[in-house]
């Protein structure tokens, strides 16, 4: 369970620390910047297993005792890697058969990283051996006070399709059904001709002349999690052995990683840990990067994580690897903090000077010490080194959002009605909308107590299973107030449709009935009207619109052209104590916004759009806008609390100061700043 942070005082600051590229010359000047900078934690030897285990079975760990040593008597502390993520060529050559294989055939070379099928013995054998050799030297040494296992599991191989993957998937399979009448049942192999009648006619569910069965394919999507997951454990439980007291974690990609089901790996890590990198294209990637933190956050169940990787300017691995601006690096980095973290690490801490990733940007730059991210790097140490306080305090969501890899993969499966509707748009979309309206969300499993949330959105889910159903249904009767999307609550875990009219699992949550999904052609929309006192408010929606029956819900909302004109577009339904909403359509910003704030309205849940108080009402020292002008766009809001104290963190990321009070006090957050306010009563600036 995730509970166990490193013994480190403060809050967690540094980077990757990869020295065996540098002759040992250099590791002094390291250990003297790292302390400028305010470095408290470095992460060593990720890539470091060609280097400590040249030969099998021959080890070479003098330069990293050095390493350690020269941390230690410098006060840094480190995240020690196990190296498993980069096998040496040694490895490919003994074992050929250990190349990953794509879903198409192809057999992965060497030469780079993460060339290993995550289901070859030979692997295992190979990654325990290192792993316990690092183990038993470094299990009690001064320094480390984190491992970290492998690196990004899944990714850039999340799947094996080799003949070694295709038996390990058969195994897991008769662990999963015991006999083949219930997998051909879930399967439904009846469909063209699929059934199966041995155990070993079952393949990895391979590129084959069309679509491949999607049973087959969800199942090999959990089967393929699950087998990174058991890398994960088989190095975990060798540490725990031989390093007691020192938490275990790997990095996640949490919004990014479609491949890996983290809701399950969250309940094995003892410290949650992510990497996140912006989109560079994107000049509103702060949602991305608020998503990605309160996804983490959510993973370790409310409590601390770890930023384990970003950047301090440019990545090398996009088209065009715009560099941050000046400010940038600060913002990203607090917004983390904002949401969570209580510790910033990047990815790395000297910048290479060959391989792959040596146009990456680096806390020390190609150029040295007189250089702006250098400077902006020492600058945010001190800066944290203030902030300590913050640490342990949690984050307050206003609501949650439901979120679920099995739903992911389902969802984007081949055939669809439409292949415009994607999992991550419709989660994106409602996001941004609470962003925008000054929510903090968290996210939640489908089948996870809801009962503390006023409102809960459920922005897309394809696969719903039955006991998510229940819990929706309980979360509504019992008083919440649930706002559903388009396209959820259609097929099982299995990806068989409900029986009955759509969405199955839902209907009697939402208290509607869908004849027909009405998709519509690239470009076209439909417009959306509904009235409000004197006022009629029109909206619209691409991509997709349904044909609503009313069940018992009322039509709030209706199309007011397009396929499904005059039906209902959004429902309410009144259950128990609660109320749920159905948005049948994938509506455009403003409109979903508009809807987000019925919900919200619905649920007396105020948001800081609404211009009257804080989304967070309960809270004392609401965040409104100054003298009762508009919410600021761009203007961030999250809180974290403990106990008596608040730190509201405020991060304009628009070009103009952003006005607000907070309680009586006035506050200017210019263009492109951060204020942490910790707010007694009264609220003091920092
Ligand atoms: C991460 C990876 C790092 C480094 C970084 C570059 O995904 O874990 O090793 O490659 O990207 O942005």
């Amino acid at each position: 369970m995730h509970s166990r942070w490193p013994r480190l005082e403060g809050l967690a600051y540094g980077g990757e620390y990869n020295p065996e590229q540098w002759p040992e010359d250099v590791w002094e000047q390291d250990v003297t910047l790292m302390r400028e900078a305010g470095v408290t934690l470095v992460s060593v030897g990720i890539f470091s297993w060609g280097v400590l285990e040249p030969r099998p079975g021959e080890y070479e760990f003098g330069w990293l005792d050095r390493v350690l040593g020269l941390l230690h008597d410098a006060g840094i502390a480190v995240d020690l890697g196990t190296p498993t993520a980069a096998p040496p060529p040694w490895f490919l050559r003994l074992h050929p058969g250990a190349h990953p294989v794509t879903r198409d055939g192809r057999v992965l070379g060497g030469g780079s990283r993460q060339a290993y099928c995550p289901s070859s013995p030979a692997y295992a054998q190979a990654a325990t051996g290192i792993t316990r050799q690092l183990a038993l030297r470094y299990g009690h040494h001064p320094a480390v006070v984190l491992w970290h296992v492998n690196n990004e599991y899944g990714a850039p191989v999340g799947e094996c399709y080799c003949e070694t993957s295709a038996a390990a998937f058969r195994d897991w399979l008769r662990a999963r059904y015991g006999d083949l009448a219930t997998l051909n049942e879930r399967w439904g192999a009846a469909f063209w001709s699929q059934r199966y009648a041995e155990w070993d006619e079952i393949d990895a569910p391979r590129t084959s002349t069309s679509v491949v069965n999607p049973g087959q394919r969800l199942d090999f999507a959990r089967f393929s999690s699950d087998a990174l997951l058991a890398c994960f454990l088989r190095e975990r439980d060798i540490l725990r052995e031989l390093s007691p007291g020192v938490p275990v974690t790997t990095n996640f990609m949490a919004t990014n990683c479609k491949s890996v089901d983290y809701w399950r790996w969250a309940r094995e890590v003892d410290v949650i840990s992510n990497d996140n990198y912006l989109i560079a294209e994107r000049t509103d990637s702060y949602l991305d990067l608020a998503m990605s933190a309160d996804l983490t956050r959510s993973l370790a169940d409310g409590g601390p994580w770890l930023l384990m990787e970003h950047s301090t300017s440019a990545v090398c691995w996009q088209p065009r690897n715009v560099a941050k601006r000046p400010g940038e690096m600060r913002r990203n980095s607090l917004a983390h903090l904002a949401r969570g973290a209580d510790g910033l690490l990047f990815f790395q801490w000297r910048a290479g000077r060959f391989g792959a990733e040596k146009h990456h940007s680096a806390m020390l730059p190609q150029g040295g010490t007189d250089t702006r991210v250098w400077r902006e790097v020492v600058a945010l140490g001190g800066e944290l080194a203030g902030l300590a306080d913050v640490r342990g305090s949690r984050v307050e969501a206003d609501i949650a959002m439901i979120w679920d890899w099995e739903s992911w993969w389902a969802q984007e499966l081949e055939w669809r009605p439409s292949m415009d509707l994607g999992y991550l748009e419709r989660v994106g979309a409602w996001y941004e909308a609470s962003w925008r309206a000054g929510l903090t969300a968290d996210f939640a499993h489908p089948e996870a107590d809801l009962s503390r949330y006023r409102l809960v959105i459920v922005p897309s889910l394809y696969l719903t299973t039955p006991e998510a159903a229940g819990n929706l249904r309980r979360y509504v009767a019992g008083g919440g107030t649930l706002l559903v999307s388009c396209f959820s609550g259609i097929v099982d875990a299995w990806d068989r449709v409900y029986p009955g009219s759509y969405p199955g699992a839902l209907r009697d949550v939402l208290g509607v009935t869908v004849e027909e999904w009405l998709p519509l052609r690239a470009g076209e929309q439909a417009g959306l009207a509904w009235e409000e006192g004197d006022a009629v408010w029109a909206g619209s929606a691409g991509c997709w619109t349904e044909s609503v029956k009313l069940a018992g819900a009322k039509s709030i909302v209706r199309y007011s052209d397009g396929p499904a004109a005059a039906g209902p577009a959004v429902t309410r339904y009144d259950l128990g104590d609660g109320r749920a909403w159905y948005v049948s359509a994938r509506t455009d910003a403003a409109t979903t916004a508009a809807l987000l704030a019925l919900a919200c309205e619905s649920a007396g849940l105020a948001t800081a759009l609404e211009n009257t108080a804080s989304a967070s009402t309960a809270l004392a020292n609401a965040v409104r806008p100054a003298g009762g002008g508009e919410w600021p766009r761009d203007l961030e809001v999250v809180r974290r609390a403990d106990g008596e104290r608040q730190f509201i963190t405020l991060i304009n990321h628009g070009e103009t100061s952003a006005d607000v009070a907070i309680g009586d006090r006035l506050v200017a957050v210019p263009a492109g700043d951060v204020m942490v306010i910790r707010a007694e009563s009264p609220p003091t600036v920092r």
